[in-house]
């Protein structure tokens, strides 16, 4: 796959830079000035410290679980680190979150979002209970654009997998999967896979399946 890749200082969003563009187009900036998150949050983007990237992608049914393995294969070659991919799409260190991934659908193309909290040595007192960097975890600096060219790399090979691929592939990758105490809204119960569509399945305490189609996973 060749990549289109546009360099920016100060913007607001890389995903509305993204938006209007062909597939293949990525749209990285050193700072974002609203930065966004999941579920309407804003995405803490502060200058040359996270990766900010957005990526103009073919739609996929499971793209963001694909994302999800391809940012953790990158994470892992360029810094040794295994982050954990917590359903759908966040990046784990431990209990607190390293990156995480968006993706909208605009018809017949795909503008996927991704963070990555790379440089950040602290974070302002709402985030440091939730969030954490490569430098704090590791002590040492890593560059974005090697971790970057790591992502081009792993996301076509990953986004080329079939529907059922990704879904075993993710349930191998993370420790979310199956087995986990959770939390949903009100759903309390143990990780019980995906379902064909990639959604969670969590099974309750009265032995019930419950299919989670959107919503934060909590480890109880
Ligand atoms: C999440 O809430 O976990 C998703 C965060 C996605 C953040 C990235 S940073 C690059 C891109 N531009 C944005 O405004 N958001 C995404």
């Amino acid at each position: 796959m060749t990549w289109q890749i546009q360099r920016h200082g100060t913007v607001d969003s890389t995903m509305r830079l993204a938006e209007p563009l062909p597939v293949g187009s990525v749209v990285v900036a050193d700072h974002q000035t609203a930065g966004i998150g999941r579920h309407g949050h804003q995405w803490d983007s502060r200058p040359n410290e996270g990766l900010y990237v957005s990526l103009v992608l073919k739609p996929h049914p499971v793209l963001t679980l694909a994302l999800g393995l391809a940012a953790q294969k990158a994470l892992q070659q360029v810094t040794t680190l295994r982050c954990e991919i917590r359903w759908p799409n966040d990046l784990m260190l431990g209990t607190k979150k390293l990156g995480g991934i968006l993706v909208e659908l605009h018809q017949d193309r795909a503008v996927a979002g991704i963070g990555i909290n790379i440089g950040q040595r602290a974070f302002p007192s709402d985030l440091k209970p939730i969030a954490t960097s490569l430098a704090l975890e590791t002590g040492l600096d890593f560059r974005r654009d090697d971790i970057l060219e790591a992502l081009l790399q792993h996301i076509p090979e990953q986004t080329s997998l079939t529907t059922e691929e990704v879904i075993s592939s993710w349930e191998q990758a993370s420790t979310w999967a199956r087995g986990k105490q959770v939390i949903v809204d009100e759903i309390r119960g143990t990780t019980a896979g995906l379902d064909p569509r990639g959604f969670l399945l969590v099974r309750t305490e009265t032995g019930e399946t419950q299919t989670i189609y959107a919503g934060g996973v909590r480890a109880l």
